[in-house]
């Protein structure tokens, strides 16, 4: 199988599961408890439908939208997601070249594995900064005033991650920050010297948000224990407050799943939050994105901009949540598989993809701009409220 054969996630999925040892893959693909809330995220998608309209005139598509004050040529981003290098030595290189060949957003994590302000240097199309709160309040102030100093355009600060979620694969193999692995799952890059050679030829690992401020890089925490000891669990919305005013610039919430909080984010002045459940890491049982949207845009979506990810794969998908007025989508595992599979090009074929299935559907759709897509176009099916 290579890349050329990928014609969807699923086939992007498999080719990165041949690739990568999997202890990799499965702290990727991997969700909490029973990976029931990932499952969820799934199907939630095809309980709503999509009413076309015909003989509309549809050769022109325009798939530009604006969020957060950002222009995207795209409805959809790159969720920012830690780690990258590990899965395909490019890491967010790869990423953020793929992005702004496609003119929209990617976002960085605080566990990224290149640095933001080389990231900011070498793409000009915007770009997120995912912020997780520290125990340690100077820290947060410098990692704030680091990113607003390189340039970045948006602080995302992820809120469903006060405590690791409960990832069951990772337990079993061990995965640890950069590598810690038990017997079980150290054995497993034993099948798969290809990836262990290519990753030593690279740069050394490194995290380098953190590694000024935090000893994270020599494997010895664990991502839930990183989240346990190093993040503040009494983070409240007057610290949350405070932060958007500091930053001055567009901030959002990311992993909002309450209407009330979406107002309440709306209250101390955010400009977007992203409906999420962390693509079912965090909270298993948690309700799906999809679901809490229609929800959530009736709450607060005429005082900041709704987005939302979790389970996206395919352009209906999105043209689905845009019908219910989200106004960008995010994009976690469906670029992840590409970049472990095939580095740049893959995210690049991937993302393409997703443009060729947004124009394809917008014109069976009978739309040629994303702002005619209205909910009057979807119909809930029976037994889901409406
Ligand atoms: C993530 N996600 C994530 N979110 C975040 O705020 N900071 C991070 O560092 C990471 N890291 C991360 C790593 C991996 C391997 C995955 C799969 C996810 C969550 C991510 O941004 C997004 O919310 C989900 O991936 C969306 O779900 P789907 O699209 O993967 O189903
Ligand atoms: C994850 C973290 C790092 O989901 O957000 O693995």
């Amino acid at each position: 199988m290579r890349l050329k054969d990928c014609h969807n996630f699923k086939d992007f999925r498999r080719l990165a599961q041949k690739r990568l040892p999997s202890p990799i893959f499965d702290y990727i693909d991997g969700a909490a408890d029973d990976e029931t809330t990932y499952a969820r995220n799934a199907a939630s998608f095809n309980e709503v439908d999509l009413i076309p309209n015909v003989l509309r005139g549809v050769k022109d598509v325009d798939l530009s939208v604006t969020v957060m004050g950002q222009k995207l040529d795209l409805p959809v981003y790159c969720s920012p997601t830690a780690l990258q290098r590990l899965f395909h030595h490019e890491g967010e290189r790869a990423t953020g070249a793929a992005a702004a060949k496609f003119g929209t957003m990617f976002g960085v994590s605080s566990l990224g594995t290149v640095s933001l302000e080389e990231l900011r240097k070498k793409y000009s199309n915007p770009q997120v900064y995912q912020f997780y709160f520290h125990k340690d309040r100077g820290l947060n102030r410098a990692m704030m005033q680091r990113a607003k100093e390189a340039g970045v355009e948006v602080m995302m600060l992820t809120v469903d991650s006060i405590t690791g979620g409960n990832r069951e694969r990772d337990k079993r193999t061990g995965f640890s920050i950069p590598f810690r692995l038990n017997a079980r799952g150290l054995s497993q890059f034993v099948m798969k010297p290809a990836w262990g050679l290519n990753y030593i030829r690279h740069e050394k690992f490194a995290l380098p948000q953190l590694d000024e401020h935090v000893n994270m890089g020599n494997g010895t925490a664990s991502i839930g224990q990183y989240f346990t000891e190093m993040l503040d669990p009494a983070m409240n919305w007057d610290d949350v407050a405070e932060m958007v005013d500091l930053w001055g610039g567009p901030f959002c919430l990311k992993g909002v799943m309450a209407a009330e909080d979406a107002v309440r984010a709306a209250e101390i002045g955010c400009a977007g939050i992203v409906i999420s459940n962390h693509g079912g890491r965090q909270l298993d049982g948690s309700r799906s994105s999809f679901d809490q949207l229609d929800e959530i845009v009736q709450a607060a979506g005429d005082r900041l901009d709704v987005m939302l990810d979790s389970g996206v794969t395919r352009g209906s998908h999105v043209l689905k949540a845009l019908s219910l007025g989200a106004k960008a989508v995010g994009l976690g595992r469906y670029y992840l598989f590409p970049l472990a599979a095939a580095g740049q090009p893959g995210v690049e074929r991937a993302l393409g993809l997703m443009q060729d299935e947004l124009i394809r559907d917008m014109r069976l759709m009978g739309r040629t701009r994303i702002g005619q897509l209205t909910r009057d176009n979807l119909r809930f099916r029976q037994g889901v409220a409406s």
